[in-house]
């Protein structure tokens, strides 16, 4: 069995998400297993497009509308991933530094041409063609639709939605873009009167899956629109839980820690990292340490962290670190704070890995109140650094995160996303933190608890083979 993924990320050659990291790790277990996977993307003018070589192996032109644009399909030499990968070079619409920007319809479209049209020259047509997210929703509907790719209709497809929130409208003016199909079935690319990706994607894929089983069950009453969509086309619908690398996350192995360890060392290896951490940012060491890890919108519960941090800091008991950044006002009144908890309270705005990885290995808890979380991988580091996780009970942290007042618990969860919900579950984090036994033990428990991607890249080769 031949997989083909086709995605706008995939780390560690670009990553702007979560995204990026389970394309960069599911074809790898799927590899382990038997399965040829591979990875397709764009070429963007990035770090490691820079420090990488690559070689060409196809070189053609594509139309959008009324343009012709050359393009290339590039390979990675030196190639030890654990899987194929192929970029696809169009030098004038794809190779940028950022991954998104405001003409993502003609980038990401051309792409998927790009793709389509290479396909078409394959001896051997992969078995199943895997999308991920808006960026790639147009590939079935243009296999099964488009006069010029009737040769790839029958291949089965399968959509994973990482995040429904992101649909990729645009106008149906714009239809002329997509390479010639029966009009009569435009019906397909439409949804409340614009041209939606997602949304044809669901209609036109042979099976759907989202990244997580409650986030699954949760579309169908809250999809931005998409509810009933998901709620009709629910028989070939599927959640399956991401996983994560544990070859990448792994404390005993990462080179990016101060100090690696295991769970018999979880007790000296997370002390040098927050020592660390506790030098760099000044922050005293001896408070328990809560940080965040993200994007700073709506999403993840940060506007809120402003007042939920002067709260949870007033009597000066804990520290709280984050490292992300978004939405430019969150960022300044973050940013406002410093001057106030000096000593107690730090932030790193933008974004660092090896930071990150720091932080999972020396924070004593992560905080993730999110309203909107499909899957949620910072919690499964966090697990597999020892480090406790508090957390809004949805969509995939609902599905990983079981509350210390049940019995085997081992994390903190809160049901709403407001201000008196996350300071209060900071203060049981605090209170934790108090019962050093329990507080040690969790720590162990967590660590052993296994979301590799085995057991989820399983579940996909299922779902492919019951459709080859
Ligand atoms: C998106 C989702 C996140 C998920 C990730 C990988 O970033 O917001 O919850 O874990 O995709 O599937």
């Amino acid at each position: 069995m031949e997989i083909l993924h086709i995605s706008a990320e995939c780390y560690p050659i670009a990553k702007v998400g979560g995204l990026a990291d389970v394309v960069g790790a599911l074809p790898k277990y799927q590899n382990d297993r038997g399965v040829t996977s591979q990875v397709i993307m764009p070429f963007y003018d990035n770090d490691f497009t820079r420090k990488n070589n690559f070689s060409s192996i196809y070189e053609s032109k594509l139309i959008l509308g009324d343009t012709i644009f050359n393009f290339r399909i590039l390979t990675l030499k030196n190639n030890n991933l654990g899987y194929d990968l192929f970029l696809v070079d169009i030098p004038e619409l794809l190779f940028k530094e950022f991954v998104y920007s405001e003409e993502d319809t003609e980038r990401f479209l051309a792409f998927q041409i790009a793709v389509l049209n290479w396909m078409l020259t394959w001896k051997e047509k992969p078995s199943t063609v895997h999308c991920h997210d808006y960026h790639t929703g147009l590939t079935a509907f243009m296999m099964t639709q488009c006069f010029k790719y009737e040769e790839l209709s029958n291949i089965p497809t399968v959509l994973t939605i990482h995040n429904a929130q992101y649909q990729g409208w645009f106008s149906h003016d714009k239809v002329g873009l997509i390479p010639a199909f029966n009009f009569d079935n435009v019906g397909l690319l439409d949804w409340g009167g614009s041209i939606n990706p997602l949304a044809t994607a669901i209609k036109c894929s042979w099976r759907v899956t989202t990244v997580s089983p409650s986030y699954m069950e949760e579309l169908k009453e809250d999809a931005n629109g998409l509810e009933s969509l998901l709620k009709s086309e629910s028989a070939k619908c599927v959640g399956i839980l991401n996983g994560i690398d544990f070859e990448v996350w792994n404390p005993a192995t990462d080179s990016y820690l101060v100090k690696k360890y295991k769970i018999s060392t979880v007790q000296s290896g997370q002390k040098a990292n927050k020592k660390w951490l506790c030098t760099q940012f000044n922050l005293d060491v001896k408070k328990p340490l809560f940080a965040f890890i993200g994007r700073l919108v709506g999403e993840k519960g940060a506007d809120l962290f402003p007042e939920v941090f002067k709260q949870a800091l007033k009597d000066n008991k804990i520290s709280i670190l984050l490292l992300g950044s978004g939405n430019k006002e969150v960022e300044s009144e973050l940013h406002k704070l410093k001057d106030e908890f000096e000593g107690s309270y730090n932030t790193f705005i933008g974004y660092d890995e090896k930071l990150a990885h720091i932080i999972y290995a020396g924070a004593d808890f992560l905080l993730m109140p999110s309203r909107v979380e499909p899957c949620g991988l910072n919690q499964m580091y966090a697990l597999r650094y020892g480090t406790i996780p508090i957390v809004r009970s949805i969509g995939g942290l609902k599905d990983t995160i079981i509350d210390i007042s049940v019995e085997n618990g081992f994390g903190i969860c809160h049901n709403e996303v407001s201000i008196s919900e996350i300071t209060n579950a900071i203060g049981r984090g605090r209170k934790l933190y108090q019962n050093q036994p329990k507080y040690k033990q969790i720590r162990k428990q967590i660590m052993s608890i296994n979301h590799s991607w085995d057991a989820s890249a399983k579940e996909y080769i299922k779902l492919y083979e019951s459709l080859n």
